[in-house]
């Protein structure tokens, strides 16, 4: 027996367990109640005194050991078992994907895009960096007027002839370069101005640029065009508002307010309590203009207008911060696919 005890004893300090079955088989082996210790106890307990003093402590050891190993064996199989549950495991379902949301901005602007769309006017695209002629020069601006500061402009260094586009008009002056009219053209994109980040500015924001060339287009026509897609975006009940303004590439100028339509009037601090809010600058195209793009400003007429997306955004969705724009919250942004 004690050579038996021996050889068990190493038997169980071999025992490798890695599965749930080859826990179960060493149970049954060593440690249930029919298993060998107990076994032996039984047979130990007929044994002579001398042989008993003699294997009492070995056997003890054996059993001790083979619970020890049990524990041990347990806490493996269910780390095992655990460790089903990671993502180790190809038979489990997959994280999610969280998908992205369409940008509010972007929304927008396809929403823009296609109301002009329907009209016959195409998009139009220009360089975010532009050159002095574009920005500024061909668009009416004097040298060194004060009209160039008014835009907070941001310079290209080194470079002083380039600069971070102010606004889309320059791609009203790329436009009737490369083609003649009648032209119907609009131009969405970024634009950027030197101005300090805050709830309610931004160095970069977004424009889009209409522009229409024809012989006997009037101001009227103008009028009319916008109030067709105030109604188009903001819906039938909205009203238009122009008001004289003064832009070097139009005359006459104006801009266009629409009714507010988060109060209807009531007041409310996006309208800041007018009851309107300004969405565009507009006017009929400058003659100048037409000259320095080869158009004849004696058979041709025109209007251009430009918007900023954010602020039809902020009428539609009422965003309180501009910075929420290019933070790219996931939380944010979800929130106007459905709107
Ligand atoms: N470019 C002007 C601006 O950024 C807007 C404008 C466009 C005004 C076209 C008149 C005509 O403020």
């Amino acid at each position: 027996m004690k050579e038996k005890l021996k050889q068990l004893l190493a038997e169980v300090d071999a025992y490798e367990v890695t599965s749930a079955e080859a826990l179960e088989a060493f149970k049954r082996k060593f440690t249930n109640k029919k298993g060998i210790i107990n076994g032996l106890f039984e047979e130990f307990r007929a044994l002579p005194k001398e042989l008993k003093r003699e294997l009492g402590q070995p056997l003890n050891k054996l059993k001790l050991r083979a619970t020890e190993r049990l524990k041990e064996f347990q806490q493996a199989v269910q780390g095992v078992e655990r460790k089903a549950g990671q993502p180790h495991d190809l038979y489990l379902p997959g994280d999610p994907y969280v998908a992205g949301a369409r940008h509010p901005l972007s929304i927008v602007l396809n929403r823009i895009v296609s109301i002009f769309e329907r009209i016959g006017y195409r998009v139009y695209e220009g360089p975010e960096i532009e050159d002095d002629w574009h920005n500024f020069t061909a668009l009416n601006f004097p040298p060194n007027h004060p009209a160039r500061d008014m835009q907070d402009t941001f310079f290209v260094s080194r470079e002083p002839d380039f600069v971070l586009r102010t606004h889309t008009s320059p791609v009203q002056i790329r436009a009737m370069e490369q083609e003649k009219p009648p032209l119907r053209v609009l131009a969405p994109g970024r634009v950027y101005r030197n101005e300090a980040i805050s709830a309610r500015t931004h160095c970069f924001f977004h424009q889009v640029e209409g522009l229409v060339v024809d012989e006997g287009i009037s101001f009227a026509d103008m009028k009319q065009g916008l109030l067709y897609f105030a109604k188009e975006m903001f819906g039938d009940k909205v009203e238009i508002r122009l008001r004289p303004s003064y832009f070097p590439f139009t005359e006459i100028s104006a801009e266009m307010d629409v009714s507010c339509r988060i109060c209807d009037g009531a007041g409310c601090n996006v309208c800041k309590y007018t009851g309107w809010v300004e969405i565009m600058g507009c006017g009929m195209v400058d003659p100048n203009l037409f000259i320095n793009c080869g158009i004849d400003p004696e058979i041709y007429s025109g209007y251009a207008f430009g918007m900023g997306v954010e602020r039809i955004a902020q009428v539609l969705y009422r965003v309180p911060d501009l910075r929420l724009y290019s933070q790219n919250d996931v939380r944010f942004l979800k929130q106007f696919e459905k709107l």
